[in-house]
């Protein structure tokens, strides 16, 4: 949530810094801000409420010579989105500039210190606190200034600060809120996430929680907050700058959705011993005794990452016999949670980075228990704290709302799933029998995402509905919730996901002549179950929407809409159909003239609680 950029070496800062808040827009995207320094130390800030755009586009003709600066680009979380409330803050006597992700808890003390002190401050954020305690401790030395201040500040924060007393330095520090240092030729960057800095350089530095860097162009220097040195890593990206592009589509949404074939293949290989119907993943730091001990397993996860959790809860009762349970990060945290020795837990999370869920690990971490990571972003904060795990592997996954990171995600539980119930009672030919479906999946997407021209129709038939239904049992309940989620958060149609029989005990009382219902029924051993769910919405008016097998004439006969989706193993059945789903959100959010890859009121990765 929100997105920082920072850079000091020998080239404008402002162009740079303009196309790295450009890749990181999906953090957030209500206002955005830029200040630069030069070698004598003028400060030039330049503000602007709404998108990127509107910040370049009022940029002046000349900008000042600079050979740093710092830019930002904000998801409101104190005081609306307004030039004022933009970052970068500075101090009242303008001598310090901060950006800022995180949130301050303490602000409101904070703030009444500085009154007190004589120093009003003007605008409605937490932030503006930071480069005001930071002007007030400074006493020639920045990186003193800011550890003092960082010392009475609570809450979280990934900040990165310059003062006109100190040209070519940053300041950057990190409490719960991601910073990655980029690593050039005779200069450095900053980022919030490594996207922003791909074009520059592969050279990064992930930097921990309690960490304070000093970066100059020559390289950097890292302590914690009582200055004890740290001596950091550097990794290098795998990434590929085209995978962070829209190339020939026209929103990322779409090309994510696309790209699920190859996320499959990429999450398959080498992890699948077709002969002996097993999985083989690396990094979970288990030995086969620890593994034989589980008892139970715990996922832990928010939004479109817990609906994947929730289908693959099915797979792991169903292929390995152990019991599983789903919660949503936010509520396990805050809950006083029953850990114990013989229950694995997962923190699913695609960004690796939401405050709830690697907050809910910490918990469980806390009282004793494992927790290993289910993440795609590689050195983000849950890879890094939680005790081994598995990288889906879906490349960066740029649009707001997520895709190709459910079926990924799920693809690794499934794996998991099937090596645990390999060491228990699940056949080599059962085994055996899953790989081979997992390994038709790539191509049974990509011949479904090719002949998908019908779905823009159907969304058609939907965008001026009062609201939608996604019905589904099984593994497909979670895919129901994924798809109304979908809908909801790029069209704005309200719609809600039910499991099939579920709708009768409440829910049913909203379908009228013409509802929309959406129904994931595909020939599985829950097929004839959900068509009588079909005949009680049908007989109540209900348009139903059928995402179905082919062949399947009972649907055909029911169903006012079908939509074909290729057959598959009974329990793989959601990683197709949450692709029409996917695709009729699509539809809906671009027929609607909406902003689809940054949606209102959202922003990827939400590092706040
Ligand atoms: C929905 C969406 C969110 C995220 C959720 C968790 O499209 O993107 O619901 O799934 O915020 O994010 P991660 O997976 O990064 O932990």
């Amino acid at each position: 949530m929100c997105g920082i950029v920072g850079y000091v070496g020998h080239r404008t800062p402002v162009p740079i810094l303009l196309e790295g808040l450009k890749r990181l827009e999906y953090r957030g995207y209500d206002s955005s801000g830029v200040a630069t320094m030069n070698g004598g130390g003028d400060m030039w800030i330049h503000k602007r409420q709404g998108r990127i755009r509107n910040l370049e586009k009022d940029l002046p003709s000349e900008l000042p010579a600079a050979t740093m600066g710092i830019a930002h680009t904000r998801w409101a979380t104190h005081g609306p989105p307004n030039d004022t409330n933009a970052h970068p803050h500075r101090s009242r006597d303008g001598r310090i500039a901060v950006v800022h992700n995180g949130i301050v808890e303490n602000h409101s003390a904070l703030r009444k210190r500085l009154t007190g002190d004589g120093i009003v401050l003007h605008s409605d954020t937490d932030t503006e606190v930071i480069p005001n305690l930071i002007a007030k401790f400074y006493d020639g030395d920045l990186e003193v200034a800011v550890k003092r201040a960082l010392g009475l500040i609570q809450g979280t924060y990934g900040i990165v600060v310059i003062s006109v007393d100190e040209p070519n330095r940053l300041v950057v520090a990190r409490n719960g809120s991601p910073i990655v240092l980029g690593v050039g030729e005779n200069e450095m960057f900053v980022a919030s996430d490594a996207p922003a800095l791909i074009a520059h350089t592969k050279q990064v530095v992930f930097m921990d929680d309690g960490e304070v860097a000093v970066v100059e162009p020559s390289g950097f220097r890292t302590t914690d907050l009582h200055d004890r040195p740290i001596d950091k890593a550097v990794d290098e990206l795998d990434w590929d700058l085209q995978e962070i592009e829209k190339g020939d589509f026209e929103h990322f949404m779409l090309k994510e959705i696309h790209e699920q074939p190859r996320a499959v293949t990429r999450g398959l290989r080498g992890r699948a011993h077709l002969e002996y119907g097993d999985a083989h993943l690396g990094g979970l730091n288990l030995n086969r005794r620890e593994f034989f001990d589980i008892r139970r397993m715990g996922l832990i996860a928010c939004g479109t990452s817990m609906h994947a959790a929730m289908a693959a809860s099915y797979l792991i009762e169903e292929l390995a016999r152990v019991p599983c349970k789903v919660d949503i990060a936010s509520e396990l945290r805050y809950r006083n949670p029953i850990v114990d020795a013989k229950t694995l837990y997962f923190a699913v999370s695609q960004s690796g980075e939401t405050a709830d869920t690697l907050a809910a690990m910490r918990e469980v971490q806390r009282k004793g228990g494992r927790c290993l990571g289910v993440v795609n972003q590689v050195g983000s904060t849950i890879a890094r704290e939680s005790d081994g795990g598995m990288y889906i592997r879906s490349g960066p996954e740029i649009a707001v709302a997520s895709t190709k990171a459910f079926t990924s995600q799920l693809l690794a539980l499934t794996l998991f799933a099937l090596k645990i119930g390999r060491m228990r009672d699940l056949s080599a030919a059962a085994g055996r029998e899953l790989l081979t479906a997992l390994h038709e999946l790539p191509g049974q997407m990509q011949s479904f995402l090719e002949g998908a021209d019908d779905i823009e129709r159907i969304a058609r038939s939907l965008i001026h509905q009062p609201y939608c239904l996604f019905l589904g049992r099984g593994p497909n309940y979670p895919a129901a919730l994924e798809g109304a989620l979908k809908l909801k958060e790029v069209s704005y149609i309200q719609c809600e996901g039910f499991a099939a029989a579920e709708m009768k005990h409440g829910p049913i009382a909203l379908i009228g002549d013409g509802t929309p219902v959406v129904f994931l029924v595909p020939k599985d051993r829950l097929h004839t179950k959900t068509m009588s769910n079909m005949e009680e919405v049908k007989a109540r008016g209900a348009r139903v929407i059928a995402v179905a097998n082919p062949g399947d004439t009972e649907v055909e006969e029911l169903a006012d809409e079908v939509i074909i989706i290729p057959r598959t193993h009974d329990l793989l059945t959601p990683f197709l159909t949450v692709l029409p789903l996917q695709l009729i959100a699509y539809h809906a959010a671009v027929l609607l003239g909406l902003d689809v890859d940054k949606p209102r009121n959202l922003a990827k990765s939400v590092t706040v609680e």
